[in-house]
C-alpha cells in the first residue's frame, strides 16, 4: 500500500525503515488533522499516532482522496471518529500492546523519582551541591499502593509493586484471578483511595472514567498521597490536581500524559512562550515530575510498534483476518 505517515519523528523513520515490508512509505512531519488532510491524495493508507486529529471532518476528505484504511501505531484510538470510519468505508487498525513492560517500568521509575528525589540530587551534584537536606523520601515497603485497571500494564506494574514489598490493592470492572492469586486484593474505588499511600492509574479514557480523579475523590484520599498517571491525561482533572497540590493533599504528582498535551508533547517548545497556563502552574511545583508521553518509549516496544502497524497493513491489502482492526 502507499502509505502516508503522519507526526512522523526520527524514531518512527528509523524502526519502520528497518522493517521489511513491501509498502511505500511516506514520512510526513505534519500532525493528521483538517489542515493536513489534503496530504493524503492518492494513498491507500495513513498511518497515524496518539495526538492526530481524525474526526469527521478529515474521515470525509481521506474518503474523498481514496483511503481506505487508517492505521494506528499505538494502542488507544480515543482520538478517531469510528462510527465516521465506518460509515466512510475506511477501516481502522491498530497496536493493542507493544510492550506493557515499557509503560508499568515507566510508572516506577516516575514513581522512585519522585519519592526518593533522584532528579534533585542529580542537579545539585552537577553543581558540587552534596547536601542531603530536603531529599528525605520513604521506605515502599509496606507501604499501601492502589492500582486503578488491571489490564495488561496494570497488572505488570502491581506484580512489581509486591516485589517492593508493598501492600497493593486494585481497582477494575473485571478483577484478574491470577493477580489475587499473588496477593493483590481487589477493593472497591472508594476504599482504594481513602487507604492507599501512592495510586496508579491504568484504566482507560473513557466516558465513565473522564476526570475519575477530581476533587471529590482527592478529598477521599489520604493527606499527601502520590499519584502517578501513565495511562491518559482527561482521567485526572488538572484544575482540581493544582488545588490539591496547593492544599497539600497531594504529596507526589507523576504525569507521563496531560489533558492538553496534544499541542505540547513530542515537540520542542524551547524557544516558544507556552500559552498552556495550568501546564505551567504544574511545573512550578517542586513535587510534580512530568514527562512527554515517553511510557511506551523503549527499543522493543518500537520495533513491536513498526512490526505490528506493517503486518497489521498487509493482512488488510491481502484480505486477511486481522485481529487488531477495530471498526
Ligand atoms: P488494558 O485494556 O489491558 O487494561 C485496562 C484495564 O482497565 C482493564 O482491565 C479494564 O477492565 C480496566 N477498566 C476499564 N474501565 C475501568 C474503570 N472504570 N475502573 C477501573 N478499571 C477499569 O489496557 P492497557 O494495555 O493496560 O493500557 C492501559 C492504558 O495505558 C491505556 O488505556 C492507555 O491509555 C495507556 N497507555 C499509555 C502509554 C504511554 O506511553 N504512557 C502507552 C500505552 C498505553
Amino acid at each position: 500500500m502507499r502509505i502516508a505517515f503522519f507526526s512522523t519523528k526520527s524514531y518512527d523513520k528509523e524502526f519502520f525503515k528497518k522493517t521489511d515490508s513491501s509498502h511505500k512509505i511516506v514520512f510526513y512531519e505534519t500532525a493528521l488533522n483538517k489542515d493536513t488532510a489534503n496530504l493524503t491524495k492518492d494513498f491507500d493508507c495513513v498511518c497515524a499516532f496518539v495526538n492526530d486529529k481524525i474526526n469527521k471532518e478529515v474521515i470525509k476528505e481521506l474518503k474523498e482522496n481514496g483511503v481506505k484504511l487508517i492505521a494506528l501505531r499505538c494502542a488507544g484510538f480515543n482520538n478517531v471518529d469510528l462510527q465516521a470510519a465506518k460509515e466512510a468505508n475506511i477501516k481502522v487498525v491498530r497496536v493493542p500492546a507493544y510492550s506493557p513492560h515499557a509503560v508499568a517500568e515507566h510508572a516506577v521509575s516516575m514513581l522512585l523519582t519522585l519519592n526518593r528525589k533522584t532528579h534533585k540530587a542529580y542537579n545539585r551534584i552537577r553543581e558540587n551541591n552534596f547536601s542531603l537536606e530536603r531529599l528525605t523520601g520513604f521506605d515502599l515497603y509496606e507501604k499501601t499502593v492502589g492500582v486503578i485497571g488491571t489490564g495488561l500494564i496494570g497488572s505488570i506494574f502491581c506484580k512489581i509493586m509486591l516485589g517492593f514489598g508493598c501492600k497493593v490493592i486494585a481497582h477494575d470492572l473485571f478483577p484478574n484471578a491470577e493477580l489475587a492469586k499473588a496477593g493483590v486484593i481487589y477493593t472497591e474505588l472508594d476504599s482504594l483511595l481513602s487507604s492507599s499511600n501512592i495510586i496508579s492509574l491504568h484504566c482507560p479514557l473513557m466516558p465513565e472514567t473522564k476526570y475519575i480523579i477530581n476533587k471529590s475523590n482527592f478529598d477521599k484520599m489520604k493527606n499527601g498521597v502520590m499519584l502517578i498517571n501513565t495511562s491518559r491525561g482527561g482521567l485526572i482533572n488538572t484544575k482540581d490536581a493544582i488545588a490539591a497540590l496547593k492544599s497539600k493533599k497531594l504529596g507526589y504528582l507523576g504525569i507521563d500524559v496531560y489533558e492538553q498535551e496534544e499541542k505540547l508533547f513530542f515537540n520542542d517548545l524551547s524557544e516558544v512562550i507556552i500559552e498552556d497556563d495550568l501546564i505551567a502552574r504544574l511545573m512550578s511545583f517542586p513535587n510534580v515530575l512530568i514527562t512527554s508521553h515517553q511510557g511506551f518509549f523503549t527499543k522493543e516496544a518500537l520495533q513491536q510498534i513498526a512490526s505490528i502497524t506493517l503486518q497489521n497493513i498487509s493482512d488488510i491489502e491481502n484480505g486477511k483476518a486481522c485481529d487488531n482492526e477495530i471498526a
